[in-house]
């Protein structure tokens, strides 16, 4: 019988059978499934996880804290926060072609975890939380059959050196069902429900060449958005809501002065498999207020536009 309870109890014992008495490694995202991943194996070893948090600058406004908060704070796990900011933004810098993004962010994810892993000793394996779509997703991807559109850096295995054994719990589930499971396992519920964030970050929603002023603009425009969604009762009839930071200078009054300054974009769709999505239809009451504290609120803004592109031919991400 498909329960919450029961599927937690049998990946609980598939663990146990797998990595036995040692140190299991998982890198935190903020995301729903590495955090699910984390509850499941707080709860089925204990204080034999460890887990690496990569703050790479490119994560919405407060969610580092946040991460901090649910796990290290709340659920007395034991999570390492790495700053890694700077050094992505230095990788990152004049890049400004999509993928090269994707794949510089990855690599650098990749060397931030490797380095803090290998200064911890007796760890054996890497949890990862892989659900069944991205199993599905990167088989395709291999065969040539399906055009490989974007680089997602969460599957594809681990370098050769690094040397630890995968134990992957989520690998048969469907996101709905790791939600469930998120749920029971006590995780909040805003965190759980939560839109579906890239593994890039913002790094694909700032247009062009990624920069921390971008980065921080985008942050606050990104929040008010959220924040008013929420407050309309929207946030969860939307499969996916975000603001995108497009270079563009755009001319626009700020009380006495004229202002030169680069422009936002609102996407919110609505989508059940994210292969196909159609522009969320918002009340245009809800899109004059959000424009309006964008405008007012954050600090060089000229302009807020809402894309009303479907997917297809639109993707979901501008990049
Ligand atoms: P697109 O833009 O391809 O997005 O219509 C479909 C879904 O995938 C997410 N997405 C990504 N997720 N790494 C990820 O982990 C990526 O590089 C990436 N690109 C897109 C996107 O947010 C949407 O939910």
């Amino acid at each position: 019988l498909w329960t919450p309870a029961n599927i937690i109890d049998d990946a609980i014992d598939r663990i146990h059978a797998r990595v036995g008495n040692d140190q299991v490694l998982l890198g935190l995202s903020g995301g729903v499934d590495s955090a699910v991943v984390a509850a499941l194996l707080t709860r089925a070893i204990g204080d034999r996880l460890t887990c690496i948090f990569v703050d790479n600058g490119l994560l919405r406004l407060g969610e580092g804290d946040q991460v901090m908060a649910t796990f290290a704070q709340h659920l007395g796990v034991r999570v390492i926060r790495v700053n890694a900011e700077a050094r992505f933004l230095d990788q990152l810098a004049g890049i400004d072609d999509p993928e090269q993004k994707r794949k510089l962010i990855g690599a650098t994810f990749i060397d931030v975890f490797e380095e803090q892993a290998a200064q911890l000793t007796d760890i054996h394996w890497l949890a990862q939380g892989t659900i069944y779509p991205d199993v599905i997703e990167s088989a395709g991807a291999g065969t040539g059959k399906a055009k490989v559109i974007k680089s997602h850096h969460n599957v594809g295995g681990l370098p050769e050196h690094m040397q630890l054994k995968l134990v992957e719990p989520l690998r048969e589930l469907f996101k709905d069902e790791v939600r469930r499971i998120g749920i029971e396992l006590g995780l909040p519920t805003d965190l759980v429900y939560r839109h579906p964030f890239p593994g890039p970050g913002l790094g694909v929603r700032i247009l062009g060449k990624v920069t921390k002023t971008a980065a921080d603009t985008l942050r606050l425009a990104d929040q008010i958005f959220i924040e008013e969604l929420r407050r309309a009762d929207l946030y969860d009839q939307v499969a996916q809501a975000f603001a995108v930071f497009l270079p563009v200078n755009s001319v626009g009054v700020v009380g006495d002065n004229r202002q030169y300054a680069p422009v936002i974009a609102l996407r919110a769709v609505e989508t059940l498999d994210f292969m196909t999505a159609r522009w969320a239809h918002l009340p245009y009451e809800l899109l004059d207020r959000v424009c309006r504290r964008i405008v007012n609120e954050v600090p060089n803004v000229s302009r807020v536009v809402y894309d009303i592109t479907g997917k297809p031919p639109g993707t979901i991400e501008w990049e």
